[in-house]
């Protein structure tokens, strides 16, 4: 479903009438496509505090042309700021936070990065521990005053090695609709691919719902990444599962994910093993709760938890799921914010932060499994084409970038959850929302 008023807002007229009016002035995101580089344009490397952080030899493994302040790259229009505020350990150094993104922050690109990196909280030091909190009241706000299309995060690291995919993520096109969001990397393992281009050659990967929508898309990332990827729906949707599965070179399945012998027929349909597991597949039954059969409360929570829940535990018992493996669930902001019409919706979704949050530790032990969940915003799909007008064009503003994300976005974002240096990306929620205010 195409967004008029964002076509429009870019147009001359349409630009000079959204200032007059005050009305949202969303920009044209600049997304990544085949062939770009990881950033388009230079990177400002800035610190605040003293760090230790051993950034610059990463930065120099990504290809991105960068420099420190008051060096030649980067100073005119830099495509992305990286400020190292990992040292942050007092209100004190919080001024050179400002210090050093006050001057600069007027000169970001449109669709530009600023990625703050601050430090785990130290629960034996109330000073450093305040001092972290707070960037991130500063990012978010940061975030959603910036504009052009610049997204605004923080991301909590020791090791940046670890977090290579991750900055590659953050700063590219890759993520130009995740904003405001906090992310912790860890210090699990982080093995680095063959080929940053085909980061997933020779992994299979299963992606459920992928017959159409955001599924689709994800399908079609992995595969791009390298993956053989199944395409799992149900048997009603068969012609469009193959058809996806055919483009791809990948392999339909079709079942009921709800069938209790779901597990069963796909671990049958994997004697080789899983390298990623995505729980994409999801259904909507809107109601207020007064108006609310159990017949539209069941199913919900069938698809969005239950089967998550079964398919999971079993293929991880089995070992389907192999050593360095990925699940990658969908959850909701509904399902942080809660949503009218979706008590049904909005607990099954947080019942997947729930389960991704209790689950990670021990699957990464276990199993040297990583278990994530992308919590999507409002995103152009034939669920959100299927919302009242006014409510879907509520719903598209409703965020720092004043836009609906597309289902690129949402698997851009599982592709790097997905990716084989995301070892120590675990238990994370990220929303790719642009900073919805639902929930934020
Ligand atoms: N579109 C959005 O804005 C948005 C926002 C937040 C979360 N999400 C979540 O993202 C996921 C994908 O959303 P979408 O908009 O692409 O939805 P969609 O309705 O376009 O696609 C969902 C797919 O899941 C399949 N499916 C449903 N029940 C199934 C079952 N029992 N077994 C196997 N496959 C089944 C459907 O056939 C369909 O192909 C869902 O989990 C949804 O809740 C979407």
């Amino acid at each position: 479903m195409a967004d008029r008023y964002l076509s429009f807002a870019g147009t001359a007229p349409g630009r000079f009438l959204t200032q007059r009016l005050g009305l949202p002035r969303p920009a044209v995101l600049h997304r990544w496509s085949p062939g770009s580089p990881a950033l388009d344009g230079d990177l400002l490397h800035l610190t605040a505090g003293t760090s230790g952080l051993a950034l610059a030899p990463v930065l120099a493994r990504t290809g991105i042309a960068f420099g420190e302040e008051g060096g030649a790259a980067g100073r005119a229009h830099p495509a992305a700021v990286v400020l190292d505020a990992t040292g942050v350990r007092d209100v004190d150094a919080l001024a050179e936070v400002h210090s050093a993104l006050h001057p600069v922050v007027r000169s970001v690109a449109d669709s530009g990065r600023v990625l703050v990196l601050g430090a785990p909280l130290d629960p034996a030091d109330h000073h450093q521990s305040a001092a972290q909190q707070a960037l991130e009241g500063f990012a978010r706000s940061l975030g959603k005053e910036i504009g052009r299309g610049r997204t605004v995060n923080l991301l909590r690291l020791r090791d940046a090695s670890a977090a290579e995919s991750t900055l590659r993520f953050l700063l590219s096109p890759k993520s130009a609709y995740v904003s405001g969001q906090v992310i912790h990397v860890g210090a699990g393992p982080a093995r680095p691919p063959g080929d940053w281009e085909r980061p997933l050659a020779g992994h299979t990967a299963l992606v459920t719902g992928a017959a159409r929508g955001i599924g689709e898309a994800v399908a079609e990332t992995l595969a791009r990444d390298g993956a053989h990827v199944f395409v799992l729906d149900v048997p009603a949707a068969e012609a469009d599962a193959r058809r996806v599965a055919e483009r791809l070179g990948g392999s339909a399945l079709t079942l009921d994910i709800t069938a209790a012998d779901a597990a069963e027929r796909i671990a049958a349909a994997l004697p080789d093993g899983l390298d990623v597991l995505v729980h994409n597949a999801g259904i909507t039954r809107d109601r207020r709760l007064v108006n609310m059969p159990a017949e539209r409360w069941s199913p919900v929570l069938e698809v969005n938890l239950g089967s998550v829940l079964r398919t999971t535990d079993a293929l991880l018992a089995r070992g389907t799921l192999r050593p360095g493996g990925r699940v990658v669930a969908t959850t909701s902001i509904a399902g942080l914010a809660g949503n009218a019409g979706q008590t049904n919706y909005g607990a099954s979704k947080a019942g997947i932060v729930g389960l991704v949050r209790s689950l990670a530790p021990r699957a990464l032990d276990a199993h040297g499994v990583t278990v994530n969940a992308v919590a999507p915003g409002f995103i152009e799909t034939a669920m959100t084409a299927a919302i009242p007008l006014l409510i879907r064009a509520a719903g598209r503003r409703m965020n720092s970038l004043a836009q609906g994300g597309l289902p690129a976005d949402v698997a851009e974002t599982t592709a790097w959850l997905a990716h084989p240096a995301s070892g120590a990306v675990n238990g994370q929620v990220v929303r790719v929302c642009g900073q919805s205010l639902l929930g934020a």
